[in-house]
């Protein structure tokens, strides 16, 4: 039995692809401007009377600016993991969902939620995940395989995710995988390889592997961390899945966010070495004010704006363009309706299978 990965051509990675290079940078480019401190608390009481006025719930990720974070708990909405993203907008009540965070996590709550009015500050918040998973190539690979259970990352369009059976976030990942391995299933994975790597590294399974790979962690270096941890020997090393294999290697605890959160929560450990994006140290150093928590190297000398530990999206988010866009009512994620019966399924098949197997909420901060 052949288990191994295909080389798909990522236009990330492809020299040619000045689109995703773009990308980045307009990115970067067009992140909100900082309030001035002055400014803030009027802005923030404004945002609070628009999310009460238009009956509106705040869901944000990790990796978003501290503010929004804060904010989010404070006006009842949640920060939390991707999972957890997708079943707090699902079961609450408000009438309009506001996704702080990258378009297919505002995606995934429309799709939940086709009834709803979702808005996200910025919609080009992207993920080079999704970027490099184009759904017409990512049919041809299915098609080539048809034998296979497709299960994807939660980090794809909605069109990819109308081809798939499963969808997985990294807290799920392992045992949904696990139950397929079970059912003797075969599996095709997208997009993240390190991620598809890892499970197929602890489980077993037989998987193709889309190669596909977040800009953020694939920066991370294994021999810089190992120098670092010589520094401090009593740290403890926490990994996002989506890091390369060499540095998940190192790592004493591995898990999607909320789990590192736990993780740090949890240890008697004083110092930790983070190797995901930055934005979650806000969560950490909050609820472990005693603990030290140090970035994770990126690639040291040769470092360039893709390799600073945060993600260029999730920094297209800030107070200013949330005030914006709940002002105005413009950046509403609209979804193909043809699209959307098909891409619901393997979603839910996902949150029926959390349900089943009493996957903890994953909402830190939120109880
Ligand atoms: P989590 O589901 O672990 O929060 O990850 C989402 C993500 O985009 C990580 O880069
Ligand atoms: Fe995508 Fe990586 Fe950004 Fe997460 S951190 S949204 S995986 S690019």
């Amino acid at each position: 039995m052949h288990v191994g990965t295909v080389n798909i051509p990522i236009a990330y990675d492809h020299p040619d692809a000045s689109h995703n290079t773009c990308s980045t940078a307009r990115a970067w480019a067009k992140r909100p401007r900082e309030p001035e401190a002055g400014e803030k608390p009027e802005l923030i009481a404004r945002i609070k009377r628009m999310l009460k006025e238009q009956d509106a719930v705040l869901v944000a990720h990790y990796y978003v600016h501290p503010d929004l974070q804060d904010l989010a708990e404070a006006t009842g909405g949640i920060v939390s993991d991707s999972l957890d993203m997708a079943n707090f907008g699902n079961r609450h009540p408000a009438k309009t969902i506001v996704v702080a965070g990258v378009r297919f996590m505002g995606e995934t709550a429309k799709i939940l939620n086709p009834e709803k009015r979702v808005l996200m500050p910025d919609l080009e918040a992207e993920c080079s995940l999704d970027l490099g998973c184009p759904a017409d190539d990512f049919s041809a690979f299915c098609d080539a395989h048809p034998d296979h259970t497709v299960v994807v990352y939660a980090n794809t369009s909605a069109a990819v995710k109308a081809r798939a059976d499963w969808m997985v976030t990294s807290s799920i990942a392992l045992p949904i995988v696990e139950h397929l391995k079970v059912r003797g299933e075969k599996i095709l994975w997208a997009p993240d390889r390190h991620l598809g790597g890892y499970i197929q590294d602890r489980t077993g399974a037989e998987m193709l592997l889309w190669q596909g790979s977040c800009i953020v962690h694939d920066e991370y270096k294994a021999q810089e961390l190992l120098e670092l941890k010589a520094q401090y020997p009593d740290a403890q090393v926490l990994v996002h899945p989506e890091s390369p294999r060499a540095v998940v290697k190192l790592a004493d605890s591995v898990g999607s966010t909320s789990q590192l959160i736990k993780a740090a929560q949890s240890s008697p450990a004083k110092h930790f070495i983070v190797a995901t994006d930055n934005g979650i140290l806000h969560k950490m150093r909050t609820l472990c004010p005693d603990k030290i928590f140090l970035e994770a190297p990126t690639a040291g000398k040769g470092a360039n704006c893709k390799s600073c530990s945060h993600c260029p999206w999730m920094a297209m988010n800030g107070l200013v363009n949330l005030a914006e866009v709940l002002a105005s009512g413009k950046n509403e994620i609209h979804i193909d309706p043809h699209i959307i019966p098909r891409a619901v399924q393997p979603i839910r098949r996902m949150l029926d299978f959390a349900k089943q197997i009493k996957l903890p909420s994953t909402g830190i901060g939120n109880a």
